[in-house]
């Protein structure tokens, strides 16, 4: 069950960084993936926290169905269940997250991280290095 609410979680990341960032709209009504009905059992809209503040959102089973879609597509290659190819060290766990400074634990923290990516302590990310930790 953990596993479950660990997934749902990442492609609710996937899902929020995919519109934010990625910002192409939809172009047809997502479907429900039989994974997320079935194993995740999700049918009524699941609730997950926005900001340190306290503050929630919902998401359906099409925001996570699309999440997990946008996750297989740009994310699997150096997250393939929830680990970090390149950097083992800093998955994509909740713990993991709730660990980062600043936190990245909250739909806003992942944003924040994606629009300007820092190292686990907080220090500016070289890009460079995480590309050529990928590449080999
Ligand atoms: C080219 C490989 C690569 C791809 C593709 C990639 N990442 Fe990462 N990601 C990394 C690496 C390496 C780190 C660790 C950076 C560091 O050393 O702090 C990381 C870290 C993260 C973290 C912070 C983890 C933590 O515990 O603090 C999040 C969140 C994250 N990635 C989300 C994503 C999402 C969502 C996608 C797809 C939209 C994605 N990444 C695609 C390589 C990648």
């Amino acid at each position: 069950m953990l596993n479950f609410i660990f997934l749902k979680w990442l492609w609710i990341a996937a899902f929020v960084l995919g519109s934010v960032l990625i910002a192409t709209p939809f172009a047809q009504a997502a479907e429900v993936d039989p994974y997320v009905s079935r194993y995740l059992q999700v049918t009524e809209p699941v609730s997950l926290p926005l900001n340190q503040q306290g503050e929630s959102r919902l998401f359906t089973a099409e925001d996570l169905s699309e999440g997990k879609r946008l996750f297989g597509e740009n994310c699997k290659s150096c997250h393939v269940g929830g680990a970090t190819l390149p950097n083992p060290i800093v998955s994509l766990s909740l713990e993991d997250l709730k660990g980062a400074t600043p936190p990245r634990n909250t739909i806003q923290g992942l944003v924040e991280f994606q629009r300007e990516p820092l190292t686990y302590d907080g220090k500016i990310l070289d890009l460079g290095v995480v590309l050529s930790q990928s590449a080999g």
